[in-house]
């Protein structure tokens, strides 16, 4: 069917069957089943998942993350959005990651491969482009100018918001029931950043939401100032900043009502020194998704300052979580001295 003129190389590549068997990627993929430990749940959450805060990809950037055991590469277009798609190119498997390039192909944002130039869109990851075989699709004989059938890289779905980079995870590919929660004062810039910390976890994701909801264990292992770190080997220096410096919770954990989704908890945190109460603050928390936690505070004194840390938990492999703190708060000098307080107990 193929018109007599086409270079042999290129009739050979238009081959549909050499098109629609795109190279099998998903050795590249860690799996949930190769690594799971029956007795556990699943190593990734269905649900909305911070991958990346919104200041570290600037405008035509493009990064790789490698989360939930793949590889995937984000990308900032001109107009501000960011598309997060699979790295590794249906072709032959480059990294877009490494060395791609966003395009405008037939007037639309695309992602470029830089090994053999398949462009795809960044809407919906069809491919648009194979430059060997330009002359084809543009001249119409086999594909619409804009479609090359069966050749598309995974888009996922993504949402930026509250300054944060969220996507899509679900083991069954089923579309998002719920949405992220608009934190207004940060996403209008009411607040100010003000730092962040970032701890790499070894432990089963489900361990962290867990330990969340564990309002139980802050009397016990979080009692002594911030200052002090978890101090486990009680020594007598402990014992004696226990005296005189000293936490108290009072937590409170409850499901919402209306959105199964989240969870609730309100904190009650006096510091206190020789008895004394020096600073009172009020938490408000909520758990949205499995791995996004804004804590709102405000003290009890010293007018209400206000602010809130944002808590992104990013499952990368099996048993192996990134988790990032970053404090917003209001923007004057005591707001800012009690974020960089809090970020320091942090
Ligand atoms: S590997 Fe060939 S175009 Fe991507
Ligand atoms: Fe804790």
């Amino acid at each position: 069917p193929f018109p007599t003129s086409i270079p042999v190389p290129f009739t050979a590549r238009f081959d549909s069957q050499i098109i629609s068997n795109l190279i099998d990627l998903s050795h590249t993929k860690v799996s949930q089943s190769e690594t799971q430990d029956t007795d556990l749940p699943p190593h990734y959450p269905n649900s909305w998942i911070p991958v990346l805060e919104s200041r570290n990809i600037r405008v035509n950037e493009m990064k790789t993350l490698t989360v939930f055991g793949q590889e995937l590469v984000a990308y900032r277009s001109q107009s501000g959005r960011v598309s997060v798609l699979d790295a590794y190119c249906p072709h032959l498997g480059a990294n877009i990651g490494v060395g791609g390039m966003a395009v405008k192909e037939c007037g639309e944002e695309c992602i470029r491969c830089p090994f053999h130039g398949w462009t795809f869109r960044v809407t919906d990851g069809l491919c648009v482009k194979i430059p060997q075989l330009n002359i084809v699709i543009k001249s119409k004989l086999l594909y619409t100018e804009c479609e090359i059938p069966t050749a598309r890289i995974k888009v996922w779905q993504t949402i930026e918001l509250n300054k944060t980079i969220f996507v899509w995870y679900h083991s069954d590919s089923s579309s998002p029931h719920w949405d992220p929660i608009e934190i207004q004062e940060i996403e209008r810039n009411v607040w100010r950043y003000e730092g962040r910390t970032e701890h790499i976890i070894n432990c089963h994701f489900q361990e962290i939401p867990e330990n969340g909801a564990d309002g139980q264990h802050i009397q016990e292992l979080h009692t002594p100032a911030v200052m002090s770190g978890n101090v486990l080997n009680k020594s007598t220096f402990y014992d004696l900043l226990c005296k005189v410096l000293k936490h108290e919770w009072e937590s409170k954990w409850w499901p919402s009502a209306t959105s199964p989704h989240i969870s609730q908890m309100s904190l009650n945190v006096k510091n206190k020194l020789f008895g004394y109460t020096l600073l009172e603050i009020e938490f408000t928390i909520r758990q949205i998704g499995a791995a996004f936690v804004v804590l709102q505070y405000k003290t009890v004194d010293f007018g209400g300052i206000s602010g809130a840390f944002i808590q992104s938990i990013t499952p990368l492999a099996p048993n192996r979580n990134r988790i990032v703190h970053q404090i917003y708060s209001e923007a004057t000098l005591w707001g800012k001295l009690l974020a960089k307080f809090l970020l320091y107990g942090e």
